[in-house]
């Protein structure tokens, strides 16, 4: 059996990650780190807590000893760091908490790790570390170079280079994977796809920055996991892999895509004003995981898009009750100038 800590596995990829492997092999072990912030959920993974193959500890991944003690104490092999601040408008209205958790807390959990005998450590990170492309630009590589836009990539790429010093300096077994825009189930309404979707459901205005012409690389939270899963096990020490989904779209088109499926009417978008720095495109070249480890997405946007507007359909439940009084209060607050 092998002992995996996820951290941040009560959020959206992290929980999916987790019901990826459990549902795929029931070989593992896993250990789920999560402080629960705004953004993390134990209703994620309510009907995944039976048996002794899941383990949850309420930590904050900055806190090095109850790290370490975990680490020791569950016989840890393998490290997936999920945990982090995730929201670019968020990052721009309060950064440092994305410094403190994506930074900090990435740092700390390496000093944990370079002090037991672990397989890997395994650092999940964003194609937003590479900034921003022009229309005509070819795909980002692994050997684009780094240039975040936002506080928020900033402080995914900052760990990233921590990541990969820990690797040079001190032989600590390392990947990183840089993966585009997520979506699928649990994902918290704050960004674009659940957004939409819930008020689109809901009869309430679409908010589009912009003239919403910005290009996002989609893939299926799936496809992200069984790609996480295959570095994760495969991957040569070292090296950064790229995940996409070969589906690019402009937000207007996505936005138009999803109302047509759920058979509202265009006029419930609204273009407001932009968001500052606002990336152009993100697009990934993944053939590096393609020709070395075979891995490919499978799920095609069109079907992707229809199954997660039925999942969030039949679970309002789940959405009325992540959207709680904080998060009211953050979107007001955020809308009300747009
Ligand atoms: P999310 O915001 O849904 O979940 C983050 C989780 O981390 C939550 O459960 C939260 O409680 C936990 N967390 C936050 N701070 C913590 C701390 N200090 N200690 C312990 N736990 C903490 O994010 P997500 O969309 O699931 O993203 C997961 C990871 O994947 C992030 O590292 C993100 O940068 C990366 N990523 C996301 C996307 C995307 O499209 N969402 C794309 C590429 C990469
Ligand atoms: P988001 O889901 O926040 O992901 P990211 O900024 O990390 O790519 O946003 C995706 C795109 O959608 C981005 O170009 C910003 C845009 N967007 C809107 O137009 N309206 C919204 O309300 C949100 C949240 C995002």
């Amino acid at each position: 059996m092998e002992i995996i800590l996820v951290t941040g596995g009560m959020g959206f990829i992290g929980s999916n990650f987790i019901r990826y492997i459990v549902e795929n092999d029931k070989d593992f072990r896993i250990i789920n780190v999560d402080k629960l912030t705004y953004a993390g959920n134990p209703e994620n993974l309510k009907d995944m807590m039976k048996g002794d193959h899941l383990q949850f500890y309420k930590v904050d991944i900055c806190d090095y000893n109850a790290i370490s003690t975990i680490i020791k104490k569950e016989k840890v092999e393998y490290i997936v760091n999920f945990a982090a601040e995730s929201h670019v408008d968020r990052s721009i209205e309060n950064p440092d908490i994305f410094i403190q958790t994506n930074v900090i807390g990435t740092q700390t959990l390496l000093n944990a790790a370079k002090k037991s005998e672990i397989k890997k450590f395994l650092q999940i990170s964003t194609d937003e570390v590479y900034g921003s492309l022009g229309f005509e630009d070819p795909p980002f590589t692994e050997t684009s170079n780094l240039a975040p836009n936002s506080p928020y990539s900033a402080s995914k790429a900052a760990a990233d280079l921590l990541v990969r010093s820990y690797y040079k300096t001190f032989n600590l077994p390392i990947n990183i994977t840089r993966c585009s825009n997520n979506y699928g189930p649990y994902q918290f309404p704050e960004k674009l796809i659940p957004l939409m979707i819930n008020n689109a459901l809901n009869d309430k205005e679409l908010p589009v920055y912009g003239k919403g012409i910005n290009i996002r690389d989609w893939i299926h939270v799936y496809d992200h996991s069984s790609a996480i899963l295959k570095v994760l096990l495969e991957g040569k020490i070292g090296e950064i892999y790229n995940i996409g989904g070969n589906s690019e779209s402009t937000n207007i088109d996505l936005v138009k895509r999803l109302l047509k499926i759920l058979k509202k009417p265009e006029n419930l978008i609204k273009f407001v004003k932009d968001r500052p720095g606002h990336d152009l495109r993100y697009a990934i070249d993944f053939n590096k995981i393609r020709n070395e480890l075979n891995w490919e997405p499978k799920v095609n946007l069109e079907q992707g898009l229809e199954e997660t507007i039925n999942w969030y359909k039949n679970n309002q439940e789940w959405m009325n009750n992540v959207i709680d009084k904080e998060y009211l209060t953050y979107y007001e607050k955020h809308y009300k100038n747009r």
